[in-house]
């Protein structure tokens, strides 16, 4: 049996994550892979709950207690959909996993990545993606990207937030990747749509065969 494949994607807002998973989910449909798309925090009931308390309510949450709600959520993920899928031999792709949470609630808030490493590894339980791709855009490009999109105008909680913030989290997720640089893939995401999906369908089509051993 072919061997499952874990792929996330992570970047700040309107980076175009949501495009190119919908066009490389399209892709490996079309070429006859069994597949599985997820979102977090949610994906799940019980992370769908969570979502809505970390997202649409104004509710005073600590920082501590925010870390362990984005993990209960991804805890629940990695359960119901993450394992079992991947038992299954699928490809997963996940929008957003926990370098979200370094990046948020550790370089953009105020917990260290010591601090929230026992949680995540707690909820993720070993499940490690084989390639995380990175889309990488500065906060101005994705503003203006934002302002030019109608459904990317709805703010929510952590949308809301300062530009110094974001530029913490970029800087965040871009020193993950030099932490990780056999797992990540950085891709400058102020290129075309074309131009980044053909860069992430030539990464995963590489991995996969390495992951089958072929
Ligand atoms: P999104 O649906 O636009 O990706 O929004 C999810 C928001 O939640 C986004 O602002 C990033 C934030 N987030 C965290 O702060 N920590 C996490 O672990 C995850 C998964 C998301």
């Amino acid at each position: 049996m072919k061997k499952g494949m874990l792929i996330s994607f992570e970047g700040g807002e309107a980076a175009g994550k949501t495009t190119q998973i919908k066009r490389l989910l399209r892709y490996l449909k079309k070429e006859g892979f069994d597949v599985v798309g997820t979102k977090e925090p949610g994906g799940t009931l019980v992370g769908e709950a969570i979502r809505n308390i970390l997202l649409h309510t104004n509710f005073e949450i600590s920082s501590r207690a925010e870390a362990l709600l984005f993990n209960a959520s991804r805890c629940q993920l990695v359960a119901d959909v993450v394992r079992p899928s991947l038992k299954k031999g699928k490809i997963v792709v996940m929008d957003r996993y926990y370098d979200s949470t370094y990046a948020y609630e550790g370089f953009g808030g105020e917990l260290k990545q010591e601090d929230l490493r026992p949680i995540i590894d707690f909820a993720i339980d070993g499940a490690v993606p084989d390639v995380t791709f990175l889309l990488d855009i500065s906060f101005d490009a994705a503003m203006k990207r934002k302002a030019a999109d109608e459904k990317l105008k709805n703010l929510d909680r952590f949308e809301n937030k300062a530009k110094a913030y974001h530029e913490k989290v970029r800087k965040g997720f871009l020193t993950l990747a030099k932490q990780n640089p056999e797992r990540f893939v950085v891709i400058d995401a102020s290129k075309t749509e074309d131009e980044v999906s053909e860069v992430i369908k030539k990464e995963v089509e590489k991995r996969y065969k390495l992951l089958q051993g072929k």
